[in-house]
């Protein structure tokens, strides 16, 4: 299986977004996370809809748009529209969650369904037969440059068995304080799908490419098991 990197542009220089993009893009990284904050959901307020519009007018990545807003639902229409390929909302804060994720894939989304880090995982078990990439958060949702919880590994493996268990094809993407030092560790719990902010728009180009080559690395010796 391929493992993807989904640098979040939350830490990338706004002033230079397109050219960072583009960066990213020719180390390998596949998807562009957005993380969308709404202020009330999370303590933050970052972007919406006009941004995802924007950025998809001239990006051939998979968009990855995580919305950190309470009642997605209202909104997911309006992201599908923007561009979106795959929008993730948090269970803790969906009015209904089943209709929700119905509601993404029939706007012709990938759906994604994620957890804050207090959530037992076990509660993403009954809407596995819905979801395509299911998100473990390994920090507070709301701000970047966080470190890792440690606690979050135990969680990506328990998450990695109950997807194994549901016998569907669905991602397993982490977010949140995730750096070359302990991304195989994550790889290994499981994940495939790896978010990273801080650790990427340092210096995009370089930090993408070794990134890259670790989860390159780390897809074919899987592979040869
Ligand atoms: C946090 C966001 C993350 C954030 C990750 O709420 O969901 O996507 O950008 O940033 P780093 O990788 O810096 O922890
Ligand atoms: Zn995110």
């Amino acid at each position: 299986m391929e493992n993807i990197l989904a640098p979040s542009i939350l830490a990338a220089d706004i002033m230079r977004l397109g050219e960072q993009i583009s960066e990213v893009r020719g180390a390998g990284a596949k998807y562009l996370h957005i993380d969308v904050m709404d202020g009330v959901f999370v303590p933050s307020l970052s972007y919406g809809v006009c941004v995802v519009e924007s950025i998809r007018k001239s990006c051939d990545m998979v968009l990855d748009v995580h919305l950190m807003i309470v009642e997605p639902h209202r909104y997911v229409e309006a992201f599908a529209q923007a561009g979106a390929d795959i929008i993730t909302v948090h269970l803790e804060a969906c009015a209904d969650v089943r209709e929700t994720i119905a509601l993404i894939r029939r706007q012709g989304c990938r759906a994604g369904l994620t957890i804050r880090p207090e959530t037992p995982v076990d509660a993403v078990e009954e809407y596995l037969d819905q979801i395509d990439q299911l998100l473990i958060m390994s920090v507070h949702p709301g701000f970047g440059g966080q470190h890792y919880f440690a606690s979050a590994t135990d969680r990506i493996r328990e998450a990695a068995e109950l997807i194994r268990k549901s016998g569907r094809p669905i991602d397993l993407e982490v977010d949140g304080g995730v750096t070359r030092d302990n991304v195989e560790r994550i790889l290994d719990a499981g994940a495939n799908v790896i978010v990273a902010g801080s650790a990427v728009f340092h210096d995009p180009q370089k930090d993408a490419a070794e990134f890259m080559q670790i989860l390159r690395e780390h897809s074919r010796a899987r592979d040869a098991q």
